[in-house]
């Protein structure tokens, strides 16, 4: 497929069948590393042409948020030298990508543990948030050092001290509280969440935001993934009603969202 029939595609894909924001597991690096021949090293390097690619493809597509797991918190447990190639990878994604994110007005968000990694990866995630700071197209969001249930963990530990500090009562805390706690709560939940190599496990990843996400298991590993495989997850996710927990027929199915009410239930709301 060629990057100029891209929005072309996009455009067949009605613009309300679109997620907006598409979550994805990188998986599957290693092995497929390993059925080449080649150190598992070699599968993340090819792992990061594929992020270049579909960085690229979700802009083009017209997604408005794409969440990469990069690394997670038990990915730390891994060789010290593996962990140090995957970090000097994201190093020189960071530094070389600038100029191309910002040509395509990408903002750079990261969320987990972050305190834990490489003073130096901690520096040019902060140098590239600067430098992309004008920009308000799509949201990049890499989960670096992340585990959904310390985010969870994270966020009971943020309403306890609103708690303690007599900000709120008790009886306040709500899902809109506690969402409005976990690491960038401005942004939607995902619409779609795809993972690659086979595997059908959520890992750990984005447990609270996850709750009514569609998702799509497919057999590719990583290094091979590319915009065409993207745009196959869009028209599967295209032809799918979510109905949010509701009895919603097929038209409401598509043009609603949930939104959590006042008192704390979570409830479908149409767009109209
Ligand atoms: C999972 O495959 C992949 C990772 C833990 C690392 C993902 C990192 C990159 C693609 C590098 C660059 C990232 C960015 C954002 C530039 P695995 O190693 O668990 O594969 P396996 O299941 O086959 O062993």
């Amino acid at each position: 497929m060629t990057d100029k029939r891209l929005p072309e595609l996009a455009k067949s894909l009605k613009r309300e069948l679109l997620p907006n924001h598409v979550a994805i597991i990188m998986d599957g690096n290693g092995r497929w590393a390993k059925t080449r021949g080649r150190p598992r090293v070699y599968g993340h390097r090819c792992g990061a042409d594929s992020v270049r690619a579909v960085v690229e493809g979700a802009d083009q597509l017209g997604i408005k948020v794409l969440s990469l797991y990069a690394f997670s918190e038990e990915n730390w447990g891994r060789p010290s030298h593996e962990v140090l190639a995957i970090m000097t990878l994201l190093n020189t994604y960071l530094l070389k990508e600038r100029e191309e994110l910002k040509a395509n007005n990408v903002q750079l968000r990261v969320m987990g543990r972050l305190e834990r990694l490489p003073e130096r990866t901690r520096k040019l995630v902060r140098e590239t948030q600067e430098f992309l700071q004008d920009c308000n197209g799509l949201v990049l969001n890499i989960a670096l050092s992340y585990g959904g249930r310390n985010e969870i963990v994270d966020a009971c530990r943020s309403v306890a001290r609103r708690v303690q500090s007599g900000e709120i009562a008790l009886q306040d805390i709500n899902a809109d509280i506690f969402a409005g706690a976990l690491y960038n709560c401005d942004l939607p939940p995902p619409d779609l969440l795809i993972r690659t190599s086979g595997e059908q496990r959520l890992s750990n990843f984005m447990l609270w935001q996850m709750a009514y996400t569609e998702f799509y298991f497919t057999d590719v590993h990583w290094p091979d993934f590319r915009k065409e495989h993207l745009v196959q997850a869009l028209y599967d996710y295209a032809r799918r009603q979510r109905r949010f927990g509701v009895l919603a027929d097929e038209s409401e199915a598509l043009v609603g969202r949930e939104v959590v009410g006042e008192d704390g239930t979570l409830m479908f709301e149409r767009h109209d």
